[in-house]
């Protein structure tokens, strides 16, 4: 097992302070991170203590260590899950050999780029959740908030070792790049779109985890697979991060399904905004709205840089090694349906340009994992109605379905058949002011606000009257 130092300014397993030039040089990048954090983390509470979980090494129990902190005082480490011992390469042309512990050369455009993707969309939702606090829902929902949030940042630092460690000079211009891009801004934007968009309420944070951090963990559980080792380790222990994030969308967005279907039944047919619960068209909006864009971050569906990714080794499957019989992806196809002459006709492509589709897939199925857990809510208190997921055609800003219109079952539709139905499928004007006003902070210790029902458990061996930050 790797050693850990935790006296190091930077907290780490990657034995940083064997390699002086590295150390000294991410010990510099410190700094404008802390500076990061403070322009563009968490807006409000700073300066408060908060019951966070810091990981001090990458064992089942050293990962998720308990205490008071404020969250600039966060110990933002570089851990590596150990490593497999003659590793080999999970897929692709190279499958079989032993996989890379340095950048092969003809392949490190193309991981710099995978890498530093990735790692944008890290500071980008810390930045694009900065105002949350302001209107959390409970003290436990804002201590959620702030966890994800610190551990973005966690994330950000393990992809800008690897930036650091293996790319030169190059590496480190991307990682201060890193940190003067910024969700939102029309001149110095994040990479992928979906991370410009805004996320100002907590049904959207709610849906954004639920959805944008179950996208995360797809890409990750791909990189995972990667033959270039550093990056696997590095994606692995991640990914045991990550679970907590994707919890607390899915039951973010479940309490408020639930509080729903209780205001239904005690007010049957009445609009909820007089009872000041969010109603379930508002929620299907909303589903719709983060849904789509998270699965455009899959890419395109036939796709050269995904075949690229894939035959170098450096991108696998969702869960390659053990799910997958067959690692070259060749002699295979897979159908996508297409847009040809104005109408949808089915195309078989090699299986290697269709990796972001066989990823969306799994991912999809996750999705309608998690729906039929909201639907039973509904079940539950006797609501007919039923949640839904878009088809994958609808809403679509990359790919074959980009520059297109498709209504909500996937058919090919004119723009102003499209348009007609905008206010049906996404929130309107005066969705989002009703949104904003029952939105109000509830900060007491136990308590939650009326339209969402409370957390189903506490979180760190503390229950739902804990002083989860200390105001
Ligand atoms: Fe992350
Ligand atoms: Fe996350």
């Amino acid at each position: 097992m790797s050693t850990v130092d935790l006296l190091a300014k930077i907290p780490n397993n990657v034995d940083l302070k064997g390699d002086k030039k590295l150390q000294r040089a991410l010990e510099e990048w410190q700094p404008e991170y802390l500076k990061w954090w403070h322009e563009t983390g968490p807006a409000l509470h700073q300066d408060k203590d908060v019951w966070l979980r810091t990981a001090i090494d990458v064992t089942a129990e050293g990962w998720a260590q308990f205490d008071y902190v404020r969250t600039p005082d966060y110990r933002w480490g570089i851990f590596l899950a150990d490593a497999v011992p003659d590793r080999k390469v999970q897929c692709g042309d190279h499958f079989g050999q032993p996989a890379w512990q340095e950048v092969p050369g003809e392949y490190r455009n193309m991981l710099r780029r995978i890498i530093v993707t990735q790692a944008d969309t890290e500071p980008a939702s810390v930045e694009q959740q900065r105002w949350l606090a302001q209107t959390a829902p409970s003290l436990m929902d804002m201590r959620n908030l702030f966890q994800v949030n610190v551990e973005e940042g966690r994330h950000l630092w393990a992809m800008v070792y690897l930036l650091h460690k293996y790319f030169g000079k190059d590496g480190r211009e991307e990682a201060d790049e890193l940190l003067r891009r910024r969700a939102g801004d029309p001149d110095k934007p994040r990479i992928l779109q979906a991370f410009n968009n805004p996320c100002n309420d907590w049904l959207s944070f709610y849906a954004f985890t639920m959805f944008m951090d179950r996208d995360g963990k797809f890409q990750l559980a791909a990189l995972a697979e990667s033959g270039f080792d550093p990056l696997s380790r590095t994606c692995r222990f991640m990914l045991t991060e990550e679970a907590h994030h994707l919890s607390v969308g899915e039951t973010g967005v479940q309490r408020v399904v639930k509080r729903t279907a209780e205001l239904m039944r005690e007010h049957p047919g009445k609009d909820l905004r007089s009872y000041g619960g969010v109603p379930l068209d508002v929620i299907q909006k909303i589903i719709n709205y983060w849904f789509t864009y998270s699965i455009d971050l899959f890419g395109g569906e036939i796709s050269s840089n995904a075949a690229d990714y894939f035959a170098s080794g450096m991108k696998g499957r969702f869960r390659e090694e053990a799910k997958e019989t067959e690692h070259t992806g060749l002699d295979q196809g897979k159908v996508i349906p297409v847009v040809q002459d104005g109408k949808l006709v089915n195309r078989e492509v090699p299986l290697r340009n269709a990796m972001n589709e066989c990823l969306r897939d799994g991912y999809i199925q996750d999705c309608e994992r998690a729906l039929a857990i909201w639907n039973k809510e509904l079940e539950k208190s006797g609501v007919e109605q039923r949640l839904t997921l878009p088809n994958r055609r609808f809403h679509r800003h990359v790919g074959e379905y980009a520059n297109m219109f498709f209504d909500y079952e996937g058919n090919l539709v004119a723009k102003e058949a499209f348009d007609a139905r905008k206010a049906a499928w996404f929130l309107t004007d005066d969705d989002l002011a009703y949104l904003r006003s029952i939105m109000k902070p509830c900060l007491e210790p136990g308590k939650v606000a009326g339209w969402v029902a409370p957390p189903l458990k506490g979180i760190g061996g503390k229950d739902m009257n804990f002083e989860y930050v200390r105001l």
